[in-house]
């Protein structure tokens, strides 16, 4: 472990840029100007709607989902999203917004149809390539069908542009009940992972289809908002406040994020001329926030270990309600008020690399996403408390499973339903698969197969498939038994490497 201890010269650096106090910033006090752009674009609700089968070839028409094992509407065929333009504005008293959402998008096969994914709110006006575009509409599913002269050909680039109204309402998910656009006391946070995006904008819902994002945001003062990437100061309109944030990295649906409330913004450089930006609810006891004055260091030790941080800015943003979940929205990540303790952030900054810049190909491969988070709060917790707390957190991870095991309740964390796919099986038994897979070729191959595989995918989407052709490639060993025993079979394996992290189980 001796390898992520931070070397002096960072610990100095960390120690100089930590101990000042952090630049605090007033997001409404840039000083208004008047020049902002009226985004409240309503058109006409003028609309011949379309039956649902309205005799296109099937050749021309994209899929209605893209076939997720545990998601199947989710996303749609047919095309490749490159860039979505979200403006929209938010009445506080109703809570209902008004958005224009224009999406840059390559054809990867000849449309005549297609869908997009979009629940609740309606839709005055669809255009493709300034066209109009007849639509209907069936649950999530949005389906547009193009005038014959309109059709795509294979590679061709579109536009679609999308103007709709009306109060967002959450998609229904177990493990919160509620996902997507939230609304609660004091303002609105979304929270999407797996497929709530839909309930706020049009989307391609589904991981494997990343997209740059650019957000126009117009809500009453004094709200500030909240969104992924880099922030311009707002420009004030009357009564309203337009917040700009563009986020260039490719990005996954679910990751997406706004949140609209009373925050105080916190900055620091981070290393590596990173951008630490965190946006804290106002009245928040300074008590739950102090984890996030460790994140500079947390991005240097995971830096060391997983490779360079993958996009330009990170951060927090801190939500007054009492709902307790965190979500690694890219960039900047979603805490409820009491979810901000050091592993946890610890976790949602690890995403950064395994979630957000790497995205799983499919739902199924969820423990690429959270074992690898939960690895990341084993090397937090060795590098701030010593090995033996690491020791004991790996020790925690398998007696639970061990205890499931013997009352016959284990379920591997590769075979996942909807209902199973955040059990904390998924979690330690993931975390403890790379753990096995560390034992198994030792530290330096370890971490070199972690490395190759964020920067081999970064910006993109792999699969468990293609995390295994890494590990036996670096390591120049065969790992399938390995990784059917921990991922896809019943009985817990013991941790490979007897002594080690071990214990005394049986
Ligand atoms: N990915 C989250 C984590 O860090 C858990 C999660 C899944 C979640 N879906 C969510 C959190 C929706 C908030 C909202 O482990
Ligand atoms: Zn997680």
């Amino acid at each position: 472990m001796k390898k992520y201890l931070l070397p002096l010269i960072w610990t100095l650096i960390l120690l100089a840029l930590g101990g000042c106090s952090p630049l605090r910033i007033d997001p409404t006090g840039a000083g208004p100007t008047d020049d902002a752009a009226d985004v409240t674009k309503s058109a006409p609700a003028e609309r011949g709607g379309m039956g649902a089968d309205n005799g296109a070839q099937a050749a021309d028409v994209g899929a209605a989902g893209v076939g997720d094992p545990l998601f199947p509407q989710s996303g749609n065929g047919g095309y490749d999203v490159q860039h979505y333009d979200l403006t929209l504005s938010w009445d506080d008293a109703s809570g209902a917004i008004e958005g224009v959402t224009v999406i840059a998008a390559v054809a990867t096969q000849p449309l005549a149809q297609f869908n997009l994914d979009l629940s609740g709110l309606e839709i005055d006006d669809i255009t493709v390539n300034d066209a109009p575009a007849e639509f209907s509409r069936n649950g999530s599913e949005l389906t547009i069908r193009l005038a014959d002269t309109d059709a795509l050909a294979t590679d061709e680039p579109f536009s679609i542009a999308v103007a709709y109204h009306g109060k967002p309402q959450p998609i229904e998910f177990a493990l919160l009940d509620e996902i997507g656009w939230l609304d609660y006391r004091g303002g609105v946070v979304v929270v999407s992972e797996p497929d709530g995006a839909a309930s706020w904008y049009p989307v391609n819902d589904h991981p494997s289809d990343k997209a740059s994002y650019h957000f126009t945001v117009t809500v009453p003062k004094p709200y500030v908002v909240a969104a992924n990437g880099d922030a311009t100061a707002p420009v004030a309109q009357g009564d309203m406040l337009t917040y700009e944030f563009d986020a260039p990295a490719p990005m996954a649906s679910y990751l997406v994020t706004i949140s609209i409330g009373d925050f105080w913004i916190q900055e620091e450089p981070g290393p590596d001329g990173v951008l630490i930006s965190n946006y804290f609810a106002e009245g928040l006891s300074s008590s739950l926030l102090g984890a996030f004055d460790k994140q500079a260091e947390m991005l240097a030790v995971f830096t060391q270990a997983f490779g360079p941080y993958p996009f330009d800015v990170a951060g927090a943003i801190v939500i007054d309600s009492p709902i307790s979940f965190a979500l690694e929205t890219q960039t900047r990540v979603i805490y409820g008020p009491f979810m901000t303790g050091e592993v946890v952030v610890a976790h949602e900054l690890a995403h950064q690399w395994f979630g957000d810049s790497v995205t799983p190909a499919s739902w199924e491969d969820i423990w690429l996403n959270e074992g690898f988070a939960t690895y990341g709060e084993l090397l937090w917790t060795v590098h701030e408390d010593g090995e033996e707390s690491g020791q004991q957190m790996v020790h925690q991870w398998y007696q639970a499973r061990a205890n499931e095991d013997r009352l016959g309740l284990a379920e591997p964390p590769g075979v996942v339903s909807p209902a199973s796919m955040f059990n904390r099986v998924v979690y330690e038994r993931g975390a403890l698969t790379l753990h096995a897979l560390r034992m198994t070729v030792g530290d330096d191959l370890f971490f070199q197969i972690l490395q190759t595989y964020a920067h081999r995918f970064a910006y993109g989407n792999a699969s468990t498939a293609d995390f295994i052709a890494v590990s036996e490639e670096i390591s120049g060993q065969q790992l399938d038994d390995l990784f059917n025993a921990w991922l896809y079979e019943d009985p817990l394996p013991d941790i490979p490497e007897a002594g080690l992290f071990r214990a005394d189980f049986q």
